[in-house]
């Protein structure tokens, strides 16, 4: 048995080793206020706890439009527009920017490019361990590593005037003697992918699966490929950068998942102290990693800024967002599975290559996961990285697993075929006890019962297993399944609450440095805040979105509420036992000299089941009013270096904090799929998804984030895919009108289950998230119904009707 090296992946976490942080990177994010080291298991407290399942807090600014996005954010007369200048060109170097013509437009004040630009320090990457999806700076050399690439910035006093004038500027290439391999396969020299040099893999192995494959009934043998995705968030990537009089410090408005990365990263390029550095992202209007990580536009908008002694604000535009940020990269899977006739498997191998950049070497992951699902004595996983002429990849919901749960189990459908056995029996008859590589237990796994209430909601006992059998008129039926694995995060947080009288009522502020994508962040610090001090929601307000507040995890790998839950609730109990202590000590209150343990809070009121009197009345005689916490909270046993690392920004790791688990969220997908017996329309009529994810804080959020999860998963199955020019490396379809994406006509029924899962290691209040689960496995269930409604299988995504003609 070896395990694999497990180091690679800093922004989704798996990092237990320790990280060298200097102390004072953790003097300089220190917040002032009454900060304390609570133990983790604090947070248990108050058991039977009801947080309800509140609409979202922020849902009324945003749809009446007072809720300010970053663009929104600065204005007036000191204000200067800025525009990038990209390169058409993804291999060579540039010959010449001919800039005279821009720069006698008026109103042009500033255009930067290599030429002229600020030489900056080496860039962290967030592999192993930094802020930013690439190591490239763009905007210092002349050599184009891809198409897309910002190579230049114009700044200006209106939008107009900088959009006119960057169109003036002239850019000669000198183009690279041999042509762009911008694609994974073209950078593979198929049709011999295992030969080709790759990065070295990462290699996760128990047992030998190839003495395996000779003694197996059956074998699976297949390769599987996904497509590009890119990010399309409504709101851009567009930010606003403002410095002091003195330059000493920099306010950056822009959209981020990981404020103190963000925060970081910009401290560490313009060679600024941390606390030098605001980062404001009030409310973020879409996103799934594409906002995770650094990218280099807002430090060029900063170093213009500088230069001009002017605020200046970026606009990105949406072809734009295709190269600047990072993507879902394209993948080829093979996977192996032996099996006997009885459907046990004796071996699992699934080697995955995804792309990355030429200049990032270490990439995403996929296989790492798939390890973690069947049992058998042999098992390997493997990743490899394909240097390509593109941006660098980067995190998209389910970064690791979307494209690799695609092609396992689309393998597993194909096994159940090859043995005839149902393909939820065959996963239920090789369903682990242990981790199959790491060999430790699971700290809960409720696939099985996934797969049992999932099958009763779809009807799966209807299904006639032959291919082609199942008909709606001229419409052939197709039903598919497939598994769900998400990982288990959790991170440090540190919440301030201030609890004081306003107009006669209680107010709570919830103060943290979080960031809503729309998962609900806010709203469950505000439910869980809320429950512990007994007030009613309307009462509290979670204040977010700012790197000067109290760290408050990244809004990524979906540790969110695994992460802020137990933090807000050891510090709303703080603030609970504080508001009981003052009322027991208060000699003209009814509950004076009273023991603590005997009064309750709840909807606004102190009880002893008796006499009550409510929280605004003990409020109003507490020193001014006012009861003031900050606690930080850590997940239990976390090495302190990285709680250290992770708190200033250097790290989004995130464990695992136990080596004696393995912690994942599961589920089971179901898609029907509907095929025109002559056009090969692919409809998809409705899904069910059945997932136990540990405790759920909020039903309404949760469901929201699953469902849409499912929804992405469809895209992926039949309609998001980034084309490439093979000749020129260049993106075809980088805009909204043609990157295909589902629409409210493709998507009809979708029905979420959540069961019940109780788990009493991943975290106090035994979490998992659930993010990003929802859209694993759904590609693959996509596949398999299709295969089920045709006898077709397509094993690349994503699946369109010219793969169901004969000829194809
Ligand atoms: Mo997510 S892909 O960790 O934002």
């Amino acid at each position: 048995m070896s395990n694999g090296r497990i180091t690679r992946r800093g922004f989704l976490g798996v990092s237990t080793a320790a990280a060298f942080v200097p102390v004072a990177a953790r003097a300089a994010t220190a917040d002032p206020g009454t900060t304390a080291e609570v133990a983790s298991d604090e947070a248990k407290g108050s058991p039977g706890l009801e947080f309800g399942s509140p609409a979202r807090v922020d849902g009324p600014a945003k749809v009446t439009g007072s809720a300010r996005y970053a663009a929104d954010e600065v204005s007036g007369a000191d204000v200067s527009y800025a525009v990038l200048i990209t390169s058409a060109v993804a291999k060579g170097t540039i010959h010449s920017i001919k800039k005279e013509a821009a720069q006698s437009v008026p109103g042009v004040r500033l255009i930067l490019d290599h030429t002229n630009m600020d030489m900056l320090p080496p860039i962290n990457a967030v592999y192993p361990k930094g802020q930013s999806h690439t190591v490239f700076q763009p905007f210092t050399t002349s050599e184009i590593r891809y198409s897309g690439q910002p190579i230049a910035i114009l700044v200006a006093d209106d939008l107009e005037t900088a959009r006119y004038a960057a169109g003036l500027i002239n850019v000669e290439y000198d183009l690279a003697d041999d042509g762009p391999k911008s694609t994974i396969k073209l950078a593979m020299d198929r049709p011999s992918p295992i030969a080709v040099p790759v990065e070295e893999a990462h290699d996760q192995t128990f047992g030998n699966v190839d003495e395996a494959f000779d003694k197996a009934d059956v074998v699976v043998d297949a390769e599987y490929e996904t497509a590009i995705e890119h990010h399309n968030s409504i709101e851009l990537y567009s930010c606003a950068v403002r410095w002091s009089p003195d330059e000493r410090t920099l306010t950056v408005y822009e959209p981020s998942q990981w404020l103190y990365g963000l925060r970081a990263h910009l401290a560490q390029q313009l060679g600024l102290e941390q606390n030098a550095v605001q980062v404001v992202s009030r409310v973020v209007g879409g996103a799934f990693g594409g906002k995770a990580l650094a990218m280099p536009h807002t430090v060029a908008a900063a170093i213009a800024a500088r230069r001009i002694k002017r605020t200046v604000k970026l606009h990105v535009t949406r072809e734009q967002m295709f190269t600047i940020g990072s993507y879902r990269p394209g993948s080829v899977s093979r996977v192996k599975l032996a099996a006997q006739r009885n459907g046990k498997l004796l071996a699992v191998a699934h080697d995955y290559w995804a792309q990355t950049s030429r200049s990032d070497p270490a990439g995403i992951p996929g296989a790492e996961a798939t390890v973690a699902m069947y049992d058998a004595p042999h098992v390997r996983g493997r990743d490899h990285s394909v240097p390509t002429d593109a941006n660098a990849p980067g995190p998209m919901r389910a970064p690791v697993e979307m494209s690799s749960f695609f092609a396992l189990e689309s393998a597993m459908d194909e096994l159940a075929v090859a043995l005839d056995i149902d393909p939820i029996e065959l996963r239920i008859l090789n369903e682990p006890t242990v981790h199959p590589t790491k060999r430790v237990p699971f700290s809960s796994r409720s696939l099985t019962e996934c797969y049992r209430r999932g099958a009763e909601l779809f009807g799966w006992a209807a299904r006639d297993h032959q291919p082609g059998s199942m008909r709606n008129g001229d419409w052939l039926v197709g039903w598919g399944c497939a598994s769900a694995l998400y990982p288990t995060y959790v991170g440090p947080a540190s919440v301030r609450m201030k609890l004081r009288l306003t107009d006669g009522k209680p107010h709570l502020e919830v103060r943290l440095a979080g960031q809503d994508i729309g998962t609900g962040l806010a709203t469950i610090v505000s439910q869980v805040a809320a429950a512990s001090v007994g007030l009613a929601i309307e009462h509290v307000q979670a204040i977010i979105g700012d790197s000067n507040l109290p760290f408050g995890s990244m809004a990524a790998g979906s540790r969110g509420t695994a992460s802020v839950s137990p933090a807000t609730l050891m510090t709303a109990n703080k603030i609970r036992q504080r508001l009981l202590e003052a009322s027991v000590s208060d000699a003209q209150g009814p509950f004076a000299g009273r023991n603590l343990n005997d009064l309750d809070v709840k909807a606004g009121t102190i009880s002893d089941g008796r006499i009550e009197t409510t929280i605004a009345d003990v409020l109003s005689r507490v020193h001014g009013n006012t009861i003031e916490e900050q606690l930080d909270w850590a997940p239990p046993g976390m090495p302190p270096e990285t709680r250290r690392s992770v708190q200033a920004g250097t790290e989004g790791a995130v464990g695992p904090i136990t080596d004696t688990h393995a912690m994942y969220a599961f589920g089971a997908q179901f898609v029907e799929v509907q095929i025109h017996r002559r056009t090969k329309v692919i409809r998809a009529p409705r899904m069910v998804g059945a997932f136990a994810a540990g405790r759920i804080m909020n039903r309404r959020t949760a469901h929201s984030q699953l469902m849409g999860g499912m929804i992405w998963g469809l895209a992926s199955g039949l309609h998001e895919e980034t084309l490439v020019d093979p000749r020129s490396g260049r993106y075809v379809n980088g805009n909204l009108a043609e990157y295909l994406l589902p629409v409210c006509a493709d998507v009809k029924d979708v029905t979420v289950e959540m069961l019940d899962e109780k788990d009493e290691v991943v975290n106090p209040l035994g979490i998992k998230g659930v993010g990003e689960l929802g859209v694993v496995g759904v590609a693959a269930a996509v596949a398999n119904a299709v295969y089920h409604a045709t006898g077709r299988r397509v094993r690349q995504l994503p699946i369109r009707l010219d793969h169901l003609f004969e000829a194809s």
